[in-house]
């Protein structure tokens, strides 16, 4: 037995842990805060340049937190800094995409019904995106371009926009989504090291010394905050997307995955009003209603050519299909040296099995596409019409 997958297997269960718990503590932290801004008020405050405070009820007592700059010369003891979760979401998250979509023959990364390149490649294509990113990302909102916010966005969406088409016609669905979730994750992170903590250390350090902090540093932090606060719902929509076939393996992936990053960043926008109903509930509710609805119509593809009915296909074909094409995989013991266990647990060899999966096989085989992994068995879009056709006859066993 070949060690590899499963040693694979675990290290994947523990970053992934690792990754979902930093990722909720960073988010969590991000969301908590910016919400504490909205809900500050200037009663009772203690500070000269205090911004406002509120309190808090949570665990069976009261909170009472200030936002303020201080006087300067004096810095409190302990003063907590929030970067590590950052740091910690990102390591883990880049470590997941090596073992996942990197390591293992670049499986997760190829697609030979986009384009035919190799694992090389693909992973150059993929570490190039989240380079090229930051730079191009950096390079723009230090540009005088920068300054005006407006045409700065919309030079931003674009881009970004034109990186979802531009991977979707170079690696596979699952992989484009999740290349433009890790560069945004990236983008996020460079802004925590690069601006936001060294802007806090030079507060800091303008405290200690009793001197004025320098506002252009606290304002660009400020800036790519802000930023960092519109990618974080777009990145978590990508980070689950995986389990949605139907997105990522849309022949229309790109325009979805924009649609869903644009309606969230929105969403997200209604949510950082000033917290009134009236405000926020047609904000939220508008962007994510029209957004969840243009994704659904792009989904079904309303308008697509119905697939052409063909013959009835005999039961014993399928099976041959599945057993050619699937249970190198598909099996209780796979014979493809990537995995030891049925990936997701299916096990396609006996006729109850293809029955009870007919609703998934119809998702990864005829509308995503994502099936067989990379195509490495060498399905035929042939073999494809005549699954298709025996699933619209109501997948008969016999
Ligand atoms: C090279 C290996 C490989 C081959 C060949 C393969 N699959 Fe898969 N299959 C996978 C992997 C890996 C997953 C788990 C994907 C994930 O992580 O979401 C999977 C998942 C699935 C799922 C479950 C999806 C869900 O809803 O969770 C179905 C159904 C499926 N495959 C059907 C098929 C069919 C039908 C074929 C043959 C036409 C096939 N697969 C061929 C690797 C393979």
């Amino acid at each position: 037995m070949d060690p590899g997958p499963t040693f694979r297997e675990l290290l994947d269960l523990l970053i992934r842990w690792t990754h979902v718990i930093a990722g909720i503590m960073w988010i969590g932290n991000s969301l908590l805060f910016n919400w504490l801004d909205r809900v500050l008020t200037r009663d009772e405050t203690r500070y000269p340049e205090s911004f406002g405070k509120t309190w808090l009820l949570h665990s069976g007592a009261f909170y009472e937190v200030e936002k303020t700059l201080l006087p300067p010369g004096k810095l409190p003891s302990p003063l907590h800094w929030f970067m590590f979760q950052n740091l910690t979401t990102w390591v883990s998250g880049i470590a997941l995409l090596v073992l996942v979509y990197y390591m293992g023959d670049a499986a997760y990364m190829l697609d030979p019904n986009v384009a035919r390149i190799d694992p090389a490649t693909a992973i150059a294509i993929g570490v190039g995106t989240l380079v090229g990113g930051w730079l191009i990302y950096d390079l723009l909102w230090r540009s005088p371009l920068g300054q005006n916010g407006p045409l700065a966005f919309a030079i931003s969406m674009a881009l970004l926009v034109g990186l979802s088409y531009g991977l979707s016609q170079l690696l596979s669905g699952r992989a484009a989504y999740m290349h433009v979730g890790a560069m945004l994750g990236t983008l996020m992170t460079g802004n925590v090291w690069f601006y936001i903590v060294p802007s806090q250390r030079a507060l800091v350090a303008a405290t200690r010394a009793g001197q004025p902090q320098d506002p252009a540093l606290s304002q660009r932090a400020k800036l790519r905050s802000i930023h960092n606060n519109y990618m974080t719902f777009p990145v978590i929509f990508i980070m689950i997307s995986n389990h949605y076939p139907s997105t990522y393996g849309s022949s229309l992936g790109w325009l979805i995955l924009s649609v869903l990053m644009l309606s969230s960043a929105l969403v997200r926008h209604g949510m950082n009003s000033r917290f009134t109903w009236k405000q926020w509930l047609p904000w939220t509710i508008g962007a994510g209603v029209a957004g969840a609805a243009l994704a659904f119509v792009l989904m079904l593809r309303p308008w697509a050519a119905p697939s052409t009915v063909a013959a009835p296909v005999p039961f014993s074909e399928v099976q041959a299909i599945v057993e050619r094409r699937c249970v190198s995989c598909h099996a209780e013991q796979p014979t493809d040296p990537l995995f030891n266990a049925p990936p997701g647990g299916v096990v396609l060899t006996s006729p109850e099995q293809l029955r009870r999966y007919a609703e998934q096989i119809h998702t990864q085989v005829v509308v995503s596409q994502a099936m067989p992994l990379a195509n490495r068995t060498g399905m035929t879009d042939e073999e494809r019409a005549r699954i298709a056709a025996w699933l619209a006859a109501g997948a008969p066993t016999e």
